[in-house]
């Protein structure tokens, strides 16, 4: 009989907001149950103010990193580097070395560290796979597709992604269906938040709004359109709009923010914690967006949703659930609002394997492709 190896260890990094609702329940799962494997958590530190980061990790209970790279801001390639740099050199110094390293959807820190730990010969699981925008010129785009391109296992969230990766020639025996794990994170806190929604939203009706897309607010023209659009939507209905420091960034340089704060109806937050977007999202008659995962949670939560972008690497998000491509269109997002507001909008439907276990599916597989390894 072969004797038992050290038990393995699996180090999975997360980088920034969108990140942290999708490790959460995995490690919870791997809490809960021995899935025969070690977990350590790895922060990059791409996203570090309190409001980007500290925060869902208190909310959503995740355990303070193992790892901190502190990577911080800076362009693409700087970005991407010191992750890769810093990834690298905890991989070559830990002992013993991870047996897998698992990797989150599409940021730069995604692309960074499944680098560092293929160039040492490790396994990558990528959690979230298969999900192109066809878009090249979003920088998410080119992280996406590297990092299926070398990663080992891909776990996808909804059923385009398998047939993408089919597509890409992927063979079978890398993929796995999973589900979205992010809903995981949803499902469980949903309940606590409608019962203390833990602030008092606007006046019903109201928009939810949240964009921070470069190419919705990097540029003058641009942000201003969006600003135009938001003052004539004020006079509709009340809108929230937390507003991330991107774009932020942005109002101010351009000058925008003192006309969205002087017309009374649009209430400017600064980015919003777990549970605070959350009972927003629960009470808003439409949200306008240009994430990716707000476009997955209206789905599940059955709210119109309305996507400032021309495409969508999530299209399960439209034929089952809420949500609506807008592109740059203001006139039909606002048609679409008088829809909505007159009842007269699609409800969407469940969407298969967003049942809040997709954190237990994910170990699995973990579990499985070590299994293959050994
Ligand atoms: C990143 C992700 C994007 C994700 C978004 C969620 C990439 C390429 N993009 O975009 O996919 O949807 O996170 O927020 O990885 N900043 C702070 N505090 C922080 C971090 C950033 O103030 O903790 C400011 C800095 O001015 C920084 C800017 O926000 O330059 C942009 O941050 P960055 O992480 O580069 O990209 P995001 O736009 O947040």
């Amino acid at each position: 009989m072969k004797p038992a190896g050290p038990r393995p260890t699996v180090a999975i990094v997360a980088g920034a907001r969108p990140n942290f609702m999708k490790v959460a329940p995995v490690l919870r799962a791997v809490a809960a149950r021995d899935y025969g494997f070690d977990l350590i958590l790895v922060h990059t530190g791409q996203h570090y103010s309190p409001e980007l980061s500290d925060v869902f990790f208190q909310q959503l209970g995740i355990r303070v990193p193992d790892v901190h790279l502190e990577a911080g801001s800076g362009t693409h390639g700087t970005q991407t580097a010191r992750v890769l740099e810093a990834f690298e050199s905890w991989l070559l110094a830990a002992s013993p070395r991870p047996a897998a390293v698992v990797v989150l959807g599409d940021i730069n820190s995604t692309i960074a560290a499944t680098l560092a730990a293929k160039k040492l010969g490790l396994g990558v699981i990528h959690l979230e796979s298969g999900l192109p925008s066809f878009d090249r010129g979003m920088p998410e785009e080119i992280n996406r597709l590297a990092t299926d391109a070398i990663s080992d296992l891909l776990l996808v969230s909804e059923p385009a992604g398998e047939i993408n990766l089919r597509k890409e020639g992927v063979p079978p025996e890398r993929v796995a269906y999973v589900g979205n794990v992010m809903i995981d994170t949803l499902a469980h806190h949903v309940e606590d938040v409608r019962q203390t929604p833990g602030q008092t939203p606007p006046p019903s009706p109201y928009a939810l709004v949240t964009l921070h897309r470069p190419s919705n607010v990097d540029g003058r023209e641009e942000l201003g359109a969006v600003v135009d659009f938001l003052l004539k939507l004020g006079h509709r209905l009340n809108v929230a709009f937390p507003v991330h420091p991107r774009t932020q960034k942005n109002l101010d340089a351009f000058g925008f923010t003192a006309r969205l704060a002087e017309s009374g109806n649009i209430r400017l937050l600064p980015p919003q914690g777990y549970l605070e977007n959350l009972s927003l999202m629960l009470n808003a008659a439409v949200v306008i967006t240009d994430s990716g995962g707000i476009q997955e949670e209206k789905a599940w939560l059955g709210v119109p949703c309305l996507t400032v972008r021309e495409n969508t690497e999530r299209p399960v998000t439209m034929s089952l659930g809420t949500n609506t491509l807008v592109g740059r269109d203001f006139e039909m997002a606002g048609q679409l609002v008088t829809d909505i507001l007159d009842g007269a909008y699609k409800t969407g439907s469940r969407i298969p394997g967003w049942d809040g276990h997709v954190a237990e599916r994910t170990a699995e597989a973990i579990a499985g492709f070590l299994a293959k390894q050994a």
